[in-house]
C-alpha cells in the first residue's frame, strides 16, 4: 500500500487546494437543480423499494450473493451512461467508475452490503424472510442511496473527474473494507479522497453528525492462559495458584486506562473472561481470561497492547506462574482527516443547511472497518440521523428498520459531495 501522501499526488491536488474546495459555498441552485430535484421524485421510491427488498433478503458478510448481484444489474443498467462495472473484489464486493470530463481528481464513495445474525422481530411486510438474519444496522439503505447517487450523477453529468463508488461485502466483523485494500482497490481504482456514511438513529431523521478526527473506535480482542502447577487446595504452597494470579492480573490490566493513559485519550479495557478449575479442593494448573480493548487512536491501542505485555511480564515474575498473551488487532479507529471533513461538512450544510448539521459529536465506541480504507486515503465518515429510537429502533435491535424518509437526503449528500470536490469554481 502507498502512503497517503502519494495518492494525494496521484492527481497533483496539493493541501491548499482541499482546503479551498473544503471552503467552497454550494448555493441552493446548485445542489437542489430543478433537474434533481425532478430525478429525485421518481428515483427516490424505486431507491425505497429496492432498499426493501434486500431488506427481506438479508446475507451475512461475503455471503452477499444475490445483493451483490442485484446492485451490479442495477449498474449494468446504467453502463450507457459511461458508468464501468467490476465485479466479484473482496469476493461478492462490487465496485462502479464513473469518469466524465478531463480532470484527474478522484473521489471514493462507499456503501456496506451485508446484514447481521440476527432474529428480526418486526412484522411489517418487508420483514426478513430468513430465520436469524437481518438488516439491523442500516447497511440496506447505504446501499441503496448509493446507487440512486449513482444513478443522479450519471443522469446529472455535471462534474468534471472520476468518481468510485464501492459497494463493499462484510462490514460487520469481518473486515471485507480490508480485503478490498488487499485485494488491490487503491491500485485499480486511484482515488484521492474517501468518503463514508452511517445511519444514526437519536441523531433526527435528516440531520447530519460530522466529526473531524476519530469518529468511530478500534477493537480489539485478547485471550491470556495462565499457566500455574495444579494442586491440593489445602496445600497451596505445594502448588502454583493460577486463581490468584489471574486475579492480580485482572485487577493489574485495570491501571492500563486508569494510570497509564492520557485521561483526555479514551480508552476501554474489558476483562469479560474467566474461566478456572471445577472443584472446591482443587487449585487448577490453568485459568484462561479474555476480553476487548477499545481505542480512539492507534497510538493509545499501540500502548495498551504493549503494556498488557509488560503487565503479564510482571505477573509472570511475581506468582511464578507462565502467562501466554495472544492479542488480537480488529478494526483500526476510524480517524476523520480534517481536510475530507471540512468538505464533508460543506456538502451537508448545502443539502439541509447549516442548523442540521451537528459538529463534533462525541464518538462512538463502537466500530466500523472503513477505518482500513480512512488508512490509505484522507477520508470522512459521517452520521446521516435516522430519527427516533422508539420501539427499539437502535442499531443490532431485533426491532430496528432504517428510515425510508432520509433516502433523498442521502442521494443529495452523495451527489453534493462529488459537486463540492469535482464540480462548481475550479
Ligand atoms: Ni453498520
Amino acid at each position: 500500500m502507498l502512503p497517503q501522501s502519494e495518492w494525494v499526488q496521484q492527481s497533483g491536488v496539493q493541501d491548499a487546494d482541499w482546503a479551498t474546495i473544503g471552503n467552497r459555498t454550494q448555493t441552493y441552485t446548485e445542489w437542489n437543480t430543478p433537474m434533481l430535484a425532478d430525478l429525485l421524485t421518481t428515483l427516490t421510491p424505486k431507491i425505497a423499494a429496492f432498499r426493501r427488498d434486500i431488506h427481506a433478503h438479508p446475507e451475512l458478510a461475503f455471503d452477499e450473493h444475490r445483493t451483490a448481484e442485484k446492485v451490479a444489474a442495477y449498474l449494468d443498467g446504467l453502463s450507457g451512461l459511461g458508468l464501468e462495472v467490476h465485479r466479484g473484489l473482496a469476493k461478492t464486493g462490487v465496485v462502479a467508475r464513473l469518469k466524465l470530463g478531463t480532470s484527474r481528481r478522484s473521489i471514493g464513495l462507499r456503501a456496506d452490503m451485508d446484514a447481521l445474525p440476527l432474529q428480526e422481530m418486526n412484522g411489517f411486510p418487508h420483514r426478513s424472510k430468513h430465520a436469524g438474519r437481518m438488516h439491523a444496522c442500516g447497511h440496506d439503505g447505504h446501499t441503496a442511496m448509493l446507487l440512486g447517487a449513482v444513478e443522479a450523477l450519471c443522469t446529472l453529468r455535471d462534474f468534471d473527474g472520476t468518481v468510485v463508488f464501492i459497494f463493499q461485502p462484510a462490514e460487520e466483523h469481518e473486515g471485507g473494507g480490508r480485503v478490498m485494500v488487499e485485494e488491490g482497490l487503491f491500485e485499480r481504482f486511484p482515488m484521492d479522497m474517501m468518503f463514508g456514511l452511517h445511519n444514526w438513529p437519536g441523531l433526527p431523521a435528516g440531520h447530519f453528525g460530522v466529526t473531524d478526527g476519530p469518529v468511530m473506535a478500534g477493537a480489539d480482542r485478547f485471550d491470556i492462559v495462565v499457566t500455574g502447577r495444579g494442586g491440593h487446595a489445602a496445600l497451596p504452597h505445594q502448588a502454583i495458584d493460577t486463581v490468584l494470579a489471574g486475579s492480580a492480573l485482572v485487577q493489574a490490566l485495570q491501571s492500563l486506562v486508569s494510570r497509564s493513559t492520557d485521561p483526555l485519550d479514551a480508552a476501554v479495557v474489558s476483562v469479560t473472561r474467566f474461566h478456572a478449575g471445577h472443584a472446591d479442593n482443587v487449585l487448577p494448573e490453568t485459568a484462561q481470561l479474555g476480553g476487548t480493548v477499545r481505542t480512539l487512536t492507534t497510538q493509545v491501542q499501540m500502548q495498551l497492547e504493549e503494556g498488557m505485555r509488560r503487565i503479564c511480564t510482571g505477573i509472570e515474575a511475581t506468582y511464578g506462574v507462565r502467562i501466554e498473551l495472544h492479542y488480537e488487532r480488529g478494526y483500526p479507529p476510524t480517524v476523520n482527516a480534517s481536510s475530507a471533513t471540512a468538505i464533508a461538512r460543506a456538502a451537508a450544510g448545502a443539502v439541509v443547511g447549516e442548523h442540521a448539521v451537528q459538529l463534533n459529536l462525541r464518538p462512538s465506541m463502537g466500530a466500523e472497518d472503513f477505518a482500513y480504507l480512512a488508512q490509505c486515503v484522507p477520508a470522512s465518515y459521517v452520521w446521516l440521523g435516522n430519527g427516533s429510537t422508539e420501539g427499539g429502533c437502535l442499531l443490532h435491535s431485533p426491532h430496528y428498520d432504517f428510515n425510508d424518509e432520509v433516502i433523498a437526503t442521502g442521494i443529495r449528500y452523495w451527489v453534493a459531495l462529488v459537486r463540492q470536490v469535482l464540480g462548481g469554481e475550479r
